[in-house]
């Protein structure tokens, strides 16, 4: 391998710039040449990628979101996009590609895999629904950011006896809320893989006050049956709850802008690095991800196919906990 270029895509999420980082500088350390390209797939099938060498890639590993720009491309998705994309990279002499992101993201490297161009993979999303990784680049500053939100609603709502729902991210995963509610002590958490019906999450609530609490916090995933709108519409219309008072906070964008954590920069230089390591080493086609502690290689193939379950113990406990 003579040129190995490393792109991000899909949302952004805070340790991507350290991974960036670490492919540039472990591919420079190896001999190679190392290319950055911009804004995803859009800029593979654009050509708009550059030479960058170490120094280029100095005092951005503490910085959150992408060096490089991210989007999300259509175009991708077709064969003519990904043969349009391989033929710019050949063009430039690139021979070798690392992507950093999430699901689609690592739909986007198996369709290039697939059409015989080595890539590899770097799991990296807020969200942590990525098959292949136990824990994915951005996760733990996501939930510092949502368990710091919710120790400060916390403290309001426990003021005024009011009930504070928050919503946190995750597409229709419900990690993020089930482990920042778990961490935040919250009262009840709203998820898309647990059926519960208004009417339960309002029998709970009350009986959180009948129990002495002075507030309920109630963790809600964006991707839930109901998201915070639409349990304060249900509310309203069915007269659940009247005499309690209600708040909402929706996090939102918030989780994702933040600079990384220390896990997560270590988590996306170990991952960065290793990835252009097994690239230049000729193996391609997987992706790098973390499972049981130790560094991980799962094919693509089965990255895009496979569904990563909830923590089970997380999963069953919560309800216990909040009690
Ligand atoms: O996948 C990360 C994520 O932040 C999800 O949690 C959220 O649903 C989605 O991206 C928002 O996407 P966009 O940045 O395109 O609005």
């Amino acid at each position: 391998m003579r040129n190995l270029a490393v792109l991000t895509s899909g949302g952004d999420a805070p340790g991507m710039n350290a991974a960036i980082r670490a492919v540039i500088r472990t591919g420079h350390a190896r001999g190679v040449n190392t290319w950055g390209v911009y804004q995803g797939y859009s800029g593979l099938i654009e050509g708009n990628f550059k030479r960058l060498g170490p120094r280029d890639v100095s005092s951005i590993i503490q910085r959150g979101g992408t060096v490089l720009g991210s989007a999300r491309c259509p175009e991708f998705q077709t064969e003519e996009g990904i043969e349009l994309a391989i033929r710019r990279m050949r063009g430039a002499g690139i021979d070798g590609l690392v992507v950093i992101g999430g699901n689609g993201t690592q739909t986007g490297a198996h369709a290039l895999h697939k059409m015989g161009f080595p890539v590899v993979g770097v799991a990296s999303t807020i969200d942590n629904d990525l098959y292949g990784s136990d824990v994915t680049i951005g996760v733990d500053t996501a939930l510092n950011v949502a368990v710091n939100a919710i120790d400060n609603l916390k403290v309001t709502a426990s003021s005024h006896q009011r009930v504070q729902l928050v919503e946190v991210m995750g597409r229709k995963c419900g990690y993020l809320a089930l482990m920042a509610g778990i961490a935040g002590g919250a009262e009840a958490i709203v998820i898309p893989e647990v059926d519960l019906a208004p009417e339960q999450l309002a029998e709970r609530i009350r009986d959180v006050y009948e129990r002495g609490k002075p507030h309920a916090i109630i963790v809600v995933a964006e991707g839930a049956k109901y998201n915070v709108e639409g349990l304060f519409q249900y509310f309203r219309e069915h007269e659940l709850l009247r005499g309690f008072t209600f708040r909402s906070s929706v996090l939102g964008y918030i989780q994702r802008g933040a600079a990384p954590t220390c896990a997560d920069r270590l988590l996306a230089t170990r991952l960065g690095s290793e990835a252009a390591d097994q690239l230049i080493a000729g193996h391609a086609g997987v992706l790098l991800g973390v499972i049981d502690g130790e560094l991980a290689m799962t094919p693509l193939e089965e990255v895009v196919t496979g569904k990563k379950p909830l923590p089970p113990w997380y999963l069953k406990a919560a309800e216990m906990l909040a009690r």
